[in-house]
């Protein structure tokens, strides 16, 4: 089997916890790995390094690939958040976060298969904000032409490969005239000239969510502006079980990171009890782009034994606390591997 070069982020909080659990459930499953190593947020603070240290970014241009685990930005002490900063400097503009009901976990809804694909380098984000005068503060949200663009191309070029069927844009462009308005044109056009068959819907963000708390069902794919997409993942995963559920991948033309959607849990860090699997399904969508890219039917099936191993766990009732079971984070990854036959 190929060996893949990828680099590893572990990142803070729960990041290294659930980062070694991943890796040994990776090296069972026989996916042939070297792993580079790299440090960003606390962590390379720590080491006397800058939040994003340049050698990290340096990895993953080289490397072309990454799997991350969350990291904490120090909030209100000038830093720039990590994960903006990457997205933003390596333009990974597409955040894919697949939302799916998994089998013997217990939520609020049945049948949510839904993809959300967030807009990653702009809109609020973008991290301008300054003191006007003393007492008002002002936010900048950023759209460009280019961005809506090539996201609601990427959106769509997605649906087709996937055969899904319909997407929703969240906005609010009543509101936000400009900037939501330039976002759902630009998918408006899209929709029009390139893929008319693709079903295509608008709805304002605030009756969007209540649609989606009430039948989860009606959706597939939603494109979200970068906010928007930020708040919507969290809420989706509430709809099949919670954070712990959740992967995602941040795509851009050269490179791709795959992370879970939730952060770095520091209620929870350092107890052994966070859910891995998040990153596992993570490291399942790197291992499938990876094989799609290499053309490497053997690295795929990597990628199916380890879906079918947590889908069995899951289904027997091998479950961490988040998810009403009780065992902590290196017990499930061992009834995991136990299943990777
Ligand atoms: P969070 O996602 O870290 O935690 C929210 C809640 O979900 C907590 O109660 C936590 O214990 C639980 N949770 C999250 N992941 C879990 C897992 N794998 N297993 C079991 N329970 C889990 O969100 P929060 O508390 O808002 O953010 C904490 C830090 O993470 C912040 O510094 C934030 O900036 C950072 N963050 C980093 C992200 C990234 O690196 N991609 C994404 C989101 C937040």
């Amino acid at each position: 089997m190929k060996t893949y070069d990828i680099v590893l982020i572990a990142g803070d909080g729960i990041g290294p916890e659930i980062t070694v659990a991943v890796k040994a459930i990776l090296a069972a499953a026989g996916a042939q790995i070297r792993w580079i190593e790299r440090k960003a947020g606390i962590a390379a603070l720590a080491d006397g390094q800058d939040v994003l240290p340049e050698e990290t970014l340096e990895a993953i241009r080289q490397y072309k690939v990454a799997l991350k685990g969350p990291c904490t930005t120090p909030v209100g002490k000038g830093f720039t958040s990590v994960n903006v900063q990457l997205r933003q400097k390596l333009q990974l503009y597409a955040a894919v976060r697949p939302v799916r009901n998994l089998p013997g976990v217990q939520a609020r809804f049945e049948n949510v298969d839904i993809v959300i694909v967030r807009e990653n380098t702009e809109g609020l984000y973008s991290g301008v904000e300054n003191e006007v005068t003393p007492g008002v503060v002002m936010s900048m949200k950023v759209a460009t032409e280019l961005a809506c663009r090539r996201i609601a191309l990427w959106a769509f070029r997605y649906a087709t490969q996937r055969r899904r069927r319909k997407i929703s844009v969240f906005h609010k462009a009543n509101i936000m005239k400009m900037t939501d308005g330039l976002f759902i044109r630009c998918a408006q056009d899209i929709h029009r000239v390139d893929y008319p068959n693709i079903e295509y819907q608008e709805l304002i963000i605030d009756a969007g969510c209540m649609k989606l708390v009430q039948d989860p069902s009606q959706f597939d794919i939603l494109l979200l502006e970068n906010l928007y997409g930020d708040v919507v993942s969290d809420l989706c995963a509430g709809l099949v079980g919670g954070l712990g559920l959740v992967p995602g991948a941040n795509i851009g033309e050269h490179e791709a990171v795959f992370e879970a959607v939730h952060g770095s849990a520091p209620d929870i860090a350092g107890k052994g009890i966070a859910n891995p699997l998040a990153l596992l399904m993570s490291a399942v969508m790197m291992l499938n782009h990876l094989s799609d890219q290499a053309g490497d039917d053997e690295l795929k099936a990597v990628a199916e034994k380890i879906k079918n191993a947590y889908n069995r766990a899951l289904a027997e009732g091998q479950k961490t606390r988040d998810l009403g079971g009780s065992l902590n984070t290196d017990q499930f990854a061992e009834q995991l591997i136990k299943r990777l036959a």
